[in-house]
């Protein structure tokens, strides 16, 4: 049997762009995508949008424990690369904010594109196909692959089987366990992107609260991003928590501003002189929801309920100000892989080429996309690095 230029493990996003990318150029490529169908992730990405790439895409929105090994690849396939390929296909889309681009219609148009661009490059793609075995007897013989669907031969092997999140799309860690047999180090892994869980009395607060949208500031590992806070039955979630919880380590405190601009001390304080007959509520519910200033005032000024702001000691109007500016919460801990947008640490990239995405320990071997410990922020980054990692592995194989 004639051996493949190529196998791609994987008909994701990183797969699908790098076997359509080897495609056109005339290697003949064969993904290998272990679901009944290619590309769930995408399906479901953006709330069935698909939020592709970011107007904004830097170095800096990615976590690593080798930042710069990111620059390179993102640098030769860009966010306006991508962009010039959604518009060759005529898919329409908008940002929403901050730079994330989403479809208008459904992140289906950005599957059919890709699979579309892999078709006439000839590249095909198998479903249902369970690995059992790679293996490679010499160094420079290509490698083995023993399927469910059969025996396949590769010179080359790109393994972009994604990460450990949401196993329901196709998580898995298979990738990793591919990279360790072939001598490669694992930076250790843990879910982000992610919500927040509780197990403490905050936890009746959250579920209370459970649907409610708040715009705040969240800091965590010494990382703040301001965007939506939202209260679930679980805990937090939204973007701000989601984003932080990439930063965020078991243990550690979440701190959130309630009224990210505004020094809530200095205008309570200008407050209590200005309409001293004021109840601190009344104030607080022009700037937030009023359920939330219900709850807020039931844990810390239950007693002051109905004292007007002027017979407030000022030690302790600060005292609630300093909670408002700073809430500090424990969280116990994540949702987890189950829901987790992504995977945080995997391949250790300074034992792979930042050029073509080719392991340094065994040529021919390539990782792309989420296997590799490159992990985006909220917001398009994390396909962004999909795409510019396959095309860079897709322009060498
Ligand atoms: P991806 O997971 O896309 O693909 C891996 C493929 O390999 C899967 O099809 C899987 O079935 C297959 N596979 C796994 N093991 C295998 C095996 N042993 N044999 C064969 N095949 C195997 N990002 C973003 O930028 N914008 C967004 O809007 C979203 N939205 C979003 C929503 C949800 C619900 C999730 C879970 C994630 C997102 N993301 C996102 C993150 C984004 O989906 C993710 O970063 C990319 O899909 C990663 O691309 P990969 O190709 O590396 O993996």
């Amino acid at each position: 049997m004639k051996p493949w230029d190529v196998i791609v493990i994987g008909a994701g996003a990183a797969g699908l762009m790098c076997a359509a990318v080897a495609g056109q150029r005339g290697r003949r490529v064969l993904v290998l995508e272990r679901a009944n169908k290619p590309g769930k992730k995408i399906l479901m990405s953006g709330g069935g949008r698909c939020n592709f790439t970011n107007l904004y895409t830097e170095p800096d929105n990615f976590l690593s424990e080798n930042p710069h090994f990111c620059k390179s690849a993102l640098s030769r396939y860009t966010q306006w690369d991508f962009i010039e390929l959604v518009n060759k296909h005529g898919i329409a889309y908008h940002e929403k904010t901050l730079g994330q681009l989403f479809c208008d219609h459904r992140s289906q148009d950005i599957l059919d594109m890709l699979l579309a661009e892999s078709d006439a490059a000839s590249v095909q793609v198998k479903t249902r196909c369970e690995i059992r075995e790679v293996t490679c007897e010499e160094a420079d013989q290509g490698f083995r692959l023993q399927t469910s669907l059969g025996e396949f031969h590769a010179n080359a092997l790109v393994v972009a089987s994604g990460g450990l999140s949401v196993p329901t799309l196709g998580g898995s860690d298979f990738g990793y366990r591919l990279a360790q047999q072939f001598g490669h180090s694992l930076v250790p892994l843990r879910p982000a992107l992610v919500p927040f869980t509780f197990s403490d009395g905050f936890k009746l607060l959250t579920e209370k609260l459970s649907g409610l949208s708040v715009s705040v500031r969240v800091t965590a590992g010494g990382k703040s991003f301001r965007e939506n806070l939202l209260f679930t039955h679980r805990g937090l979630s939204g973007p701000a928590v989601l984003q932080v919880s990439s930063y965020w380590r078991e243990g550690e405190e979440v701190h959130i501003d309630l009224l990210p601009d505004t020094d809530v001390a200095s205008w309570l304080m200008a407050m209590k002189s200005q309409q001293p007959r004021t109840l601190l509520r009344t104030l607080l519910v022009r700037e937030l929801p009023r359920k939330l200033v219900q709850e807020l005032q039931a844990l810390w000024w239950s007693e002051r309920a109905e004292t007007p702001l002027a017979e407030w000691p000022d030690k302790q109007l600060l005292a609630v100000a300093k909670q408002l500016n700073g809430w500090q919460l424990k969280p116990s801990g994540t949702e987890g892989y189950r829901t987790a947008e992504v995977t945080l640490g995997g391949v250790d990239t300074r034992e792979v080429s930042s050029k073509t995405m080719e392991s340094q320990l065994r040529p021919g071997l390539y990782f792309i996309g989420e296997v590799l410990d490159i992990t985006g922020h909220l917001g398009g980054f994390n396909f962004q690095w999909a795409w510019a990692s396959g095309v860079a592995a897709g322009q060498s194989v």
